[in-house]
């Protein structure tokens, strides 16, 4: 007989947490696009590819890695994912989810995406860092589509059919990034995230559309990752790396190279910013335990 999905994530959560040496954070991080050197400022870290854990699934794009990094951010432990899979590469919305439930499984509790981003919003700049405030899912699906798993549910009141969403991105996070952003000697704007399937950039059209919906900032992931979140009960803060202002918006075509060499020259930023961030994370989750 098939493993089912949960047996799945339950074999990935256990081998992860076996190669871990029984050090089991509650913060994660997941490394958008070209955003990989916070990676890098983990101390004493322990590297796990994705290919030797089961089941998970294989980033394709180039910029995306492919490995967990685990040890110690600032002194708070954290364990880090390098690199997502996405919609676009032909995965299915469960294999796209399948690291963030297997995060929740190994008992992560608040976790951060981090995403390259079209700014639509007027005023943004490029390699400017925004926090989401909330997002607009317009993939075209929903991961939970299909029976709901209550054993989804890592703490008290998770694992819903129905949940809600109206604090989707933790206003409690956001506060602590921007105590962390004025610490490093910069600010956050926030804004609204919009989701779209890629791969192909937006339209000019469709950047005015989305406008006009209320987005400030699009890109092809994290939406689904902050619902199944949600839906385990873990704590979401998004923060959107603008690496290139969207389609229409600027003169110049839109490439992979711009967000990548947008992304490189904003990942020290990060870098900082989540140093400073992962222990206030760290004792507000003690705070709320
Ligand atoms: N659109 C969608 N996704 C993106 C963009 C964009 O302009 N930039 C980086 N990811």
């Amino acid at each position: 007989m098939s493993m089912t999905y949960y047996d799945r994530v339950a074999e990935a959560a256990a081998s992860l947490k076996g190669r871990l040496c029984g050090v089991t954070p509650q913060i994660a991080i997941v490394l958008g696009s070209g955003l990989g050197a916070v990676a890098a400022a983990v101390e004493q870290p322990l590297i796990v590819p994705y290919g030797e854990i089961p089941h998970f699934p294989q980033s394709t794009v180039e910029g995306h890695t492919g490995r967990i990094v685990a040890g110690r951010l600032n002194g708070a432990p954290v364990v880090v994912l390098q690199g997502r899979v996405h919609f676009y590469e032909g995965y299915t919305p469960e294999q796209v989810t399948f690291p963030m439930r297997v995060l929740g499984a190994l008992g992560v509790r608040a976790v951060v995406l981090t995403n390259a981003a079209g700014g639509i919003a007027e005023g943004y700049r490029q390699g400017q860092l925004v926090l989401l405030a909330d997002h607009i899912n317009q993939m075209g699906w929903n991961p939970l589509c299909g029976p709901n798993e209550p054993r989804f549910g890592f703490c008290k009141g998770a694992g819903l059919r129905f949940f809600d969403m109206t604090e989707a991105y933790s206003k409690a996070l956001r506060a602590l990034a921007h105590d962390a952003a004025g610490e490093e000697g910069f600010s956050l704007a926030e804004g609204i995230y919009l989701a779209t399937p890629g791969p192909s950039f937006e339209t000019p059209a469709e950047v005015r559309a989305f406008r006009t919906l209320g987005a400030t900032l699009v890109g092809m992931s994290t939406v689904p990752e902050t619902i199944v979140a949600r839906h385990m009960g873990v704590e979401v803060l998004g923060i959107s790396c603008v690496t290139n202002l969207a389609a229409g918006l600027s003169a110049a075509p839109l490439s992979h190279e711009e967000v990548s060499e947008t992304g490189r020259q904003v990942e020290r930023q990060l870098a900082a910013l989540l140093s400073r961030l992962a222990p206030k994370i760290a004792a507000h989750l003690e705070a709320t335990a």
